[in-house]
């Protein structure tokens, strides 16, 4: 079996004190993982150890085989990234169309200038987070939910083997978060892309999901979403009680007036 990342006894520790600890887990290509975990649990921590931003104290790190460590750019070249609340200011406005284009541009060598082919697969990528019609606006007058899917049309259009993203759902409307998701899961099924999605909301991903990590600088549990999503484990991770309940296929988490 391939892997798209193999992480081992990863332990991270930032200003002395230790944010990953001893986690472990591989995560088959192509396939599509949720983190899930709350605040200050490591998720963010995590996908810059994998993509070679910060170093281990300890363990063993792999993506498709290299390590990070003594190869970031190997890894890199691979992936696509959209980090946590990602704020773009230009000086200069930009159109959507060339912050799209940016993603296709930023792999070639100087002079970068976009061929046919650069641009139909920029509009085919920006058609694909729905939002063709904003071609020729300006980024910075869009609305956050809208920005957020331009940087993920940026992403898809560098066709990267490895998607890091980092709670692109934040303002987003439920019902674009579903046709994203499900986005993200045909990306994965039809392009053999591993997407890799932290995320807070557990609902909406399971169905579209192959794999769910529960973090709280510890591994609390990896594995088949129907088998991670248990009362038990999500308790465990947010430290307070959180009912599970089977509907159909999928189990649905409820918060607030829990009797356990
Ligand atoms: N540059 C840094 N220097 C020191 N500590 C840091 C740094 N970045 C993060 N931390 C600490 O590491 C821990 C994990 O942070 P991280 O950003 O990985 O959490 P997270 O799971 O992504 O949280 P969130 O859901 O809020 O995004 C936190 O306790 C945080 O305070
Ligand atoms: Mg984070």
């Amino acid at each position: 079996m391939s892997y798209a990342i193999e992480v081992e006894n990863l332990t991270v520790t930032l200003n002395s004190t230790v944010v990953l600890d001893s986690l472990s887990f591989k995560l088959p290509h192509p396939s599509f993982l949720a983190i899930m975990g709350p605040n200050g649990a490591g998720k963010t921590t995590l996908i810059r150890v994998l993509l070679g931003f910060l170093k281990p104290v300890k363990g063993k790190v792999r993506v498709f085989g290299i390590d990070p460590v003594e190869h970031p750019s190997g890894v890199r070249a691979l992936a696509g990234y959209l980090p946590q609340k990602e704020r773009i200011s230009f000086e200069i406005p930009m159109c959507v169309k060339d912050v799209v284009l940016m993603g296709k541009l930023l792999k070639k060598s100087p002079p970068r200038v976009p061929t046919r082919e650069d641009i139909e697969a920029a509009r085919d990528a920006l058609r694909a987070v729905g939002l063709e019609e904003l071609w020729n606006r300006c980024f910075r007058e869009l609305s956050g939910g809208q920005q957020q899917r331009v940087l993920l049309a940026r992403l898809l259009v560098a066709e990267p083997k490895i998607a890091f993203l980092d709670e692109p759902f934040a303002g987003v409307d439920v019902q674009t978060q579903q046709a994203l998701t499900a986005l993200l899961h045909k990306l994965v099924r039809e392009r053999k892309v591993t997407i890799v999605l932290v995320t807070h909301d557990v609902n909406p991903i399971q169905e579209h999901t192959d794999y769910i990590l529960l973090l709280n600088r510890k591994a609390i549990a990896f594995g088949h979403p129907t088998e991670v999503i248990t009362s038990e484990n999500l308790s465990k991770m947010y430290g307070a009680p959180i009912k599970v309940i089977q509907y159909g296929q999928y189990c649905y988490a409820i918060t607030g007036d829990v009797h356990a």
